[in-house]
């Protein structure tokens, strides 16, 4: 029986973008919005557009590509916001205007310098507003996770009254734990959902390493979309990452029975997209897309993946789209094969590129009998002086992969 359908809302253009190291020019967030409609995400977040011409034209740029997807333009609750991200979005096939505001008492005293009233006033103001501009609008309460939930309710109240039809519930500083997330989920859902036909959307950041953990209690206790980011990156210690939300819902179906569009297939290629984009590797050890997920090291984890991959693996790789190819590299291999190997892993090199890999490629198979793709990411990525390391070391059990039959 398939499950519950959860919307994923995609914000690696805009709150992913925004942090350090992560920009991305015009052309790169087209490129990245095409791979995240191919990836099956309900909503593109594609920019800020008051917060600088970039983003306004990255806006317009995506929804001008992305006609199957929801296309959404972030704004604070003034007139000028609002005017200007349904000015971007004016083309979209499917536009939404993500319009927020803070209702901690500490956003409004130090940052707002705003009484409770006002900030309500401001929501019912620009909630009309872009409900006159556009057909969905969706409204963030800021640093939800501090503020006081009576006033919280209120806000939400106010911005479902004035025609908001998804409210979102940030975890802005990271700070929420499952359990508390999950009761503030459920008391939103009782005190201003009700029955009515709106959605609850959650947004955690991952300042304690709990952003995944948090999304997930808030759907069991009823949020129906969830806002992410692909590798987790975004504000300080980043968003929710995505390709984990994705796959706790498939491999833990029993646990979670929720559907979500997203093909798992091209998580990866997601993740090496954006890491190639923006030019910041994945961390070895992330959850599921880092080159580590499906690496095994230790000789009694070799053994048991042999005999049966279900001993250590909960999936596959080929689930999330790593790349199986059995074509096994090694000393005897020439220039040619390697950068042909590279440029199917999505790498193209110049020639000069390609004698530099290529000399700590053979420095590597003198000592490794099979050099599967893992380790070819892997010497892109560390300088010779580690490149022993991997051949002593990290062993990839790439011919198993192909005969799983996990998910
Ligand atoms: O973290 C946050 O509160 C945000 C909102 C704008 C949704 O990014
Ligand atoms: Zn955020």
């Amino acid at each position: 029986m398939a499950g519950e359908r959860i919307a994923v809302f995609d914000t690696t253009l805009r709150d992913g973008e925004q942090s350090p190291g992560c920009s991305m020019n015009l052309a790169e967030k087209v490129r990245m919005a095409q791979q995240l409609e191919t990836l099956g995400v309900d909503v593109i977040e594609a920019g800020f557009p008051i917060a600088s011409d970039g983003d306004f034209a990255a806006v317009r740029a995506v929804a001008a590509e992305c006609r199957s997807v929801t296309v959404a333009a972030l704004c604070r609750t003034s007139a000028p916001d609002v005017l200007r991200a349904a000015e971007a979005l004016e083309h979209a096939a499917h536009p939404r205007i993500h319009t927020f505001v803070a209702t901690s008492d500490l956003h409004l005293e130090y940052k707002l310098k705003k009484s409770r009233r006002e900030v309500i006033e401001m929501t019912r103001q620009a909630v009309s507003l872009a409900r006159e501009c556009a057909q969905e609008v969706e409204f963030s309460a800021e640093d939800a996770t501090r503020s006081d939930v009576d006033y919280l309710c209120e806000v939400f109240a106010t911005a479902v009254a004035a025609g908001a039809t998804i409210i979102n519930v940030p975890d802005t500083v990271g700070y929420t734990m499952p359990v508390e997330f999950s009761r503030l989920i459920r008391r939103v859902r009782e005190q201003v959902v009700g029955d009515r036909n709106v959605t609850i959307s959650v947004h955690c950041h991952d300042d304690l390493g709990l952003a995944v953990a948090n999304t997930l209690a808030a759907i069991e206790a009823g949020a129906r979309q969830v806002e992410c980011t692909i590798n987790g990156i975004g504000e300080r210690a980043g968003n929710a990452s995505l390709e984990e939300i994705a796959m706790a819902m498939k491999v833990r179906a029993d646990q979670l029975p929720f559907e979500t569009a997203i093909q798992t297939q091209e998580l990866y290629p997601t993740s090496q997209l954006l890491s190639s984009i923006i030019g910041c590797p994945v961390q070895p050890n992330k959850a599921i897309v880092g080159r580590n997920a499906f690496a095994h090291e230790a000789g009694i984890h070799q053994h048991g993946v042999i005999s049966n991959p279900l001993c250590y693996e909960i999936m596959t790789p080929e689930s999330v789209g790593v790349p199986t190819n059995n074509l096994v590299l090694g000393k005897h291999s020439g220039r040619h094969a390697l950068a042909l190997r590279y440029e199917d892993l999505g790498y193209s090199m110049q020639p000069a590129e390609v004698d530099e890999i290529y000399e700590r490629f053979t420095s590597l198979a003198d000592r490794k009998k099979h050099i599967y793709d893992q380790d070819l990411i892997a010497l892109l990525q560390v300088g010779s002086a580690t490149t022993e390391r991997i051949a002593t070391e990290a062993v990839t059990v790439g011919g198993s992969w192909a005969q799983s039959t996990r998910v």
